[in-house]
């Protein structure tokens, strides 16, 4: 396949990777995307669920869906391609590079797979955000929606980044350092429509980072990638395997 030596080479010799990644990573695990064909955004209007003025229009509707949502994500196990981000992120710490996998996910499964150098830019499904004292916690597992919170009692949000909301503190600042100075950038599972998670790939290029991008459907970026894979990430990031000595120690993704 055109370029995919160039891009092997590139990522084995690079001292500093980014990775940002979208719903599409989770696909094979079972949680569904946004905006593909049977994304949550086809039945559901972001604008009923997915802002602060819905919530505050409908905090019971609001938690009664994304209660749906925590269920299909406890029932969710990371997928290879979570696994292949663990063992890429291991090598390169190991050759004493740097990595940080950005994620757009609120589902917890690249943490839940074992990625340590993560940002979830969007937040995490499996947390609530006191809507008085700011205290974040874990939901415990099953929850009757809505949750109070353990300091102060008060009712708590979805600790999750809703449209027209900013992202968690320093979150942003932290992934564009990352993929302003990353010798190869991975963009994984995302339509790359959603600022400012979109501007990273753009961002690493213009660094003169080599852009991967892995995903079965062209978006945005794909014109600016040096090699755009044609497929799920799964596949994807299987031809990307580790040095041959790993494989001897069965890191296999
Ligand atoms: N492997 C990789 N990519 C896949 C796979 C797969 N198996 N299946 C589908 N895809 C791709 C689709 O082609 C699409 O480009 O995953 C992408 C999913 O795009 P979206 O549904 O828009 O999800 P995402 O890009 O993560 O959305 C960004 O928008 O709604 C907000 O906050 C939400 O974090 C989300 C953000």
């Amino acid at each position: 396949m055109e370029g995919l030596e160039e891009a092997r080479e590139r990522l084995k010799a690079a001292q500093r990777v980014a990775v940002l990644t979208g719903a599409g990573i989770s696909k094979p695990s079972g949680i569904p995307t946004f905006r593909d064909a049977e994304g949550l955004w086809r039945d559901f209007n972001p604008l009923d669920y997915a802002t602060p003025e819905a919530y505050a229009r409908d905090p019971q509707g609001v938690w009664a869906w994304y209660a749906w949502r925590i269920a299909k994500v406890l029932e969710a196990r990371p997928n290879p391609a979570h696994l292949a981000l663990v063992r890429l992120e291991e090598e390169v710490l190991s050759r004493g590079g740097a990595f940080l996998l950005v994620t757009q996910n609120v589902d917890g499964l690249h943490a839940r797979a074992g990625s340590r150098n993560l940002v979830e830019l969007h937040g995490n499904i499996l947390r609530a955000r006191c809507e008085a004292c700011g205290h974040r916690f874990l939901l415990p597992d099953p929850f009757t929606p809505p949750p109070f919170c353990p300091l102060c009692g008060h009712r708590a949000r979805p600790d999750v980044v809703w449209f027209g909301e900013l992202l968690p503190e320093g979150a942003w600042e932290k992934s564009e350092k990352a993929f302003a100075e990353a010798d190869v950038a991975l963009v994984v599972g995302t339509s790359a429509e959603v600022e400012p998670a979109a501007s990273l790939g753009r961002i690493a290029f213009a660094g003169g980072g080599y852009l991967i991008e892995i995903n079965p459907e062209p978006t945005p970026l794909t014109p600016l990638a040096h090699l755009s894979l044609r497929m799920g990430a799964v596949e994807g990031l299987a031809l990307f395997p580790p040095p041959a000595e790993d494989q001897a120690e069965g890191h296999f993704p």
